[in-house]
């Protein structure tokens, strides 16, 4: 089937089963241009909750259907391609999660949102890469016990005074971009800004003239004065970048940088998606109740967006 057929099925299709389509920015370009709503991963909880649809398409990775579907219990969650892992979010485990939180009684447990409902269910909130600093301050406790990210932590405890406990657990595309990285980039485009996202190395961050979620890479490099950026993430933000400041110029920091599990989704198998009503993502009760009082909790907190 030609693009332009399959782009057709898959909107006739979506008024049929009064469906919504999400996608994160690391998504395939095309697969972002489908879609109802393209957002990092705050903006994606907070537009499952908004959403009206009786069907949520999740065009992503494993833990942000299952984030929409514990938000979300009234509405079918379906992920086109329910193998599409994220490797940082398998770096976690419950019993070695219930070990550090009896080695830290006193730590109050944050997880990014990239973890299994199991490691949400287990933690007491939820943070993103957009409200991590904003969430681990506004908890009342003196030590933070933060999983899986040990880069995101590393970043948090630059911007508080709570003593953070991190889990060793790393974004491979994100941990192997190196200092070395940057520094050649900036020598071929000297005038660029080096714009970086937090699960990065921390001697990367030191380099970069802003950190933030793919979100506020966006509105960073849109209200910026330089004309061109250095884009330290998965390079499929660089769609949306130019979706967005088309007038801007864009260099991915490393061929490398890139997540096989977020381009699992195409356009084919989200049609197949929606005219079959696969994959289901379900979460059982029990886990759900308590995940989603760690989500409700991050969603509580105010964040400057
Ligand atoms: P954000 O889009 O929330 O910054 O997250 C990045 C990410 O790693 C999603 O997998
Ligand atoms: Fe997971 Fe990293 Fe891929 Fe995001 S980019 S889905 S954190 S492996």
């Amino acid at each position: 089937m030609q693009q332009a057929e399959l782009i057709e099925r898959i909107k006739e299709l979506k008024k049929k089963r009064n469906a919504v389509i999400l996608a994160h920015y690391y998504s395939r370009p095309e697969v972002q241009d489908v879609a109802d709503f393209v957002g990092d991963s705050l903006g994606l909880s907070q537009e499952a909750v908004r959403q009206g649809a009786d069907v949520i398409v999740f065009c992503g990775v494993h833990f942000m259907g299952e984030s929409a579907a514990i938000l979300c219990p009234d509405k079918t969650v379906l992920l086109p391609e329910i193998d599409a892992g994220c490797a940082m979010a398998d770096m976690a485990d419950v019993p070695g999660l219930r070990k550090l939180k009896e080695m830290h009684p006193d730590a109050l447990v944050v997880c990014y949102v990239n973890s299994s409902a199991a490691i949400k269910a287990e933690s007491y909130i939820c943070c993103t890469s957009a409200n991590a600093v904003e969430v681990v301050n506004s908890l009342d406790a003196d030590e933070v016990i933060f999983v899986p990210d040990k880069n995101l932590a590393a970043y948090v405890a630059t911007h508080t005074d709570k003593k953070i406990i991190p889990w060793e657990g790393h974004c491979p595309t994100h941990h192997q971009v190196l200092r070395e990285d940057v520094l050649r980039m900036k020598e071929v485009h000297p005038e660029a800004e080096f714009i970086a996202h937090p699960e990065c190395r921390p001697e990367v961050l030191k380099l970069a003239e802003k950190v933030a979620s793919t979100r506020g890479m966006i509105v960073y490099a849109k209200e910026s004065k330089a004309r061109e950026f250095i884009v330290g993430t998965e390079c499929g933000l660089i769609h949306a970048l130019l979706k967005e400041a088309p007038e801007k110029k864009f260099y991915c920091i490393s061929e490398y940088a890139c997540c096989p599990s977020m381009k699992m989704v195409n356009l084919e198998n989200l049609l197949v998606s929606l005219e079959n009503m696969q994959s289901v993502v379900t979460v059982p009760d029990d886990v759900r109740e308590r995940a989603k009082e760690a989500l409700d909790r991050m969603l509580a907190v105010k964040i400057n967006r």
